[in-house]
């Protein structure tokens, strides 16, 4: 060995750090959900596995639970979404639901993807939502109207759940006579991720005939008679002379309906939920409703209704050092990441007035399949948290929250009573 003393110890340890160690020769914790713990005991075991090692075992795989590596795994585009390979992953082997499945804008990848996003785009834009936002006063206007008089209710029942359907129906350019309908097929639908799916699975298929047939008759119609709505708007869109075809007109309307309402109802609730743990910032919101949209992104961070994604290796990937053969399932961890303390510093105080951070909460995702419908939730969220502190300032918890069970993809409470005084700041 030439060269001065020392450089072969140093070649040596740097070749140790850089050696490629398989992922299956890794001693890791592992990561389940425990359907018995509290959020906090769940925090805690996060942390605790967190603290252990950057990776994890997960239930199909493998799981990154830190802000960088979170990021960096939606980034990498040979990790492709496995969110159309849950069923798979879950033992369902019914052919007919099988045989059924499309490609959808959530689980295109590549060319194909890329295509898809830029054809509908600008139906999503921060300016398109921003249209919709005095019809969203109107409709949360109108839940605390139909609640006021007796001062109390159950938020999700009654506020949270009917919420993003009349604002979904109104961007299709569906009418309100359809809301219940939409409701119902949206829930139905999204019960494809939960992790009891086939227990379900009848359900979600008789939803997704539905919302077929349904969808075909909207767009059939607005071929024929255009109007001011997003499917005219998708039907039109056309890019150097590309367009989406009935099909895939289809699969956006319905990844609309599916990805637009159930999340939206859901991080309401986890919101309102939150708040009532922190009636001081209720009462600021109350105070200063221009802290709407910082109060948004706050919400969004400290408990967001989406947990986290999927991904699976499209080919051999190297990563820290690590092998992981193509197939390898890979578990996003949205929630870890968004308390991650190299970002988070305070990451379990709720404060709605903090400066917006370096780096964004994760939970409307990252990379390619980031959220589509990011500026309508935002939207719809921060008109929201306008308008109900306005009118129940004095928000209190009114008997037992609880929460969905940690199998729902889409997480959230079940029951949140509320009482507040009625007849505060009604506008009608
Ligand atoms: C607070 C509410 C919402 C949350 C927390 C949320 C969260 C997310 C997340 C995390 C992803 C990425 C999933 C992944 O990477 O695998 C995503 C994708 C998506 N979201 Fe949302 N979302 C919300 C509301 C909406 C709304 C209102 C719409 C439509 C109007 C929408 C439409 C979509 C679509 C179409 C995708 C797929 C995008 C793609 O794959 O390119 N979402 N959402």
């Amino acid at each position: 060995m030439s060269g001065p003393p020392g450089t072969y110890d140093r070649l040596v340890n740097s070749a140790a750090n850089t050696a490629v160690i398989d992922v299956g020769e890794l001693d890791l914790p592992m990561v389940e959900p425990r359907l018995e713990l509290s959020i906090d005991e769940r925090n805690e075991r996060a942390d605790a596995v967190a603290g252990e090692h950057w990776l994890a075992r997960s239930t199909f795989g493998y799981m990154v639970l830190q802000y960088d590596d979170v990021v960096a795994v939606l980034r990498d585009k040979r990790w492709h979404s496995a969110t159309s390979m849950i069923p798979d992953l879950m033992g369902v082997t019914d052919p007919t639901f099988r045989a059924r499945r499309r490609t959808s804008i959530l689980s295109a990848e590549g060319d194909e993807h890329v295509r898809l996003r830029r054809l509908v785009g600008k139906a999503f834009s921060p300016r398109s939502a921003d249209r919709l936002r005095p019809f969203m006063r109107g409709v949360i206007d109108g839940l605390v109207d139909d609640v006021d008089d007796g001062g109390r209710c159950d938020a999700v029942a009654e506020i949270c759940d009917p919420y993003p359907i009349p604002i979904i129906c109104e961007l299709l350019g569906a009418p309100p006579r359809d809301w219940q309908l939409f409701s119902r097929l949206a829930g139905d639908i999204l019960k494809v991720f939960d992790t009891n799916l086939p227990d379900v699975l009848d359900v979600v298929m008789a939803a997704s005939d539905e919302l077929d047939e349904y969808t075909l008759t909207l767009i059939a119609d607005r071929r024929s008679k255009p109007a001011d709505d997003l499917i005219t708007e998708l039907i039109a869109a056309e890019e150097e002379g590309d367009r989406l075809s009935t099909e895939e007109l289809t699969m956006m309307v319905e990844a609309v309906i599916i990805a637009g309402t159930d999340t939206t109802r859901n991080q309401l609730g986890c919101a309102l939920a939150v708040f009532c743990d922190h009636p001081d910032q209720w009462a600021l919101l109350a105070e200063r409703p221009e802290l709407a949209p910082r109060a948004v992104e706050e919400a969004l961070r400290y408990l967001g209704a989406v947990r986290g994604t999927i991904r699976f290796a499209s080919e051999d990937i190297e990563y820290r050092g690590v092998h992981f053969p193509k197939g390898t399932v890979m578990a996003a961890g949205i929630a870890q990441a968004n308390v991650d303390p190299s970002v988070f510093p305070a990451r379990r105080s709720f404060d709605i007035t903090r400066e917006a951070p370096a780096r964004p909460m994760l939970t409307l995702g990252a990379g390619i399949h980031a959220c589509l419908g990011a500026a309508l939730a935002r939207a719809e969220l921060q008109e929201a948290l306008t308008v109900l502190p306005r009118r129940m300032p004095d928000m209190r918890l009114d008997g037992d929250l609880v929460w969905k069970p940690a199998t729902a993809a889409i997480f959230g409470p079940e029951v949140l009573p509320l009482a507040f005084t009625p007849g505060v700041g009604s506008t009608g």
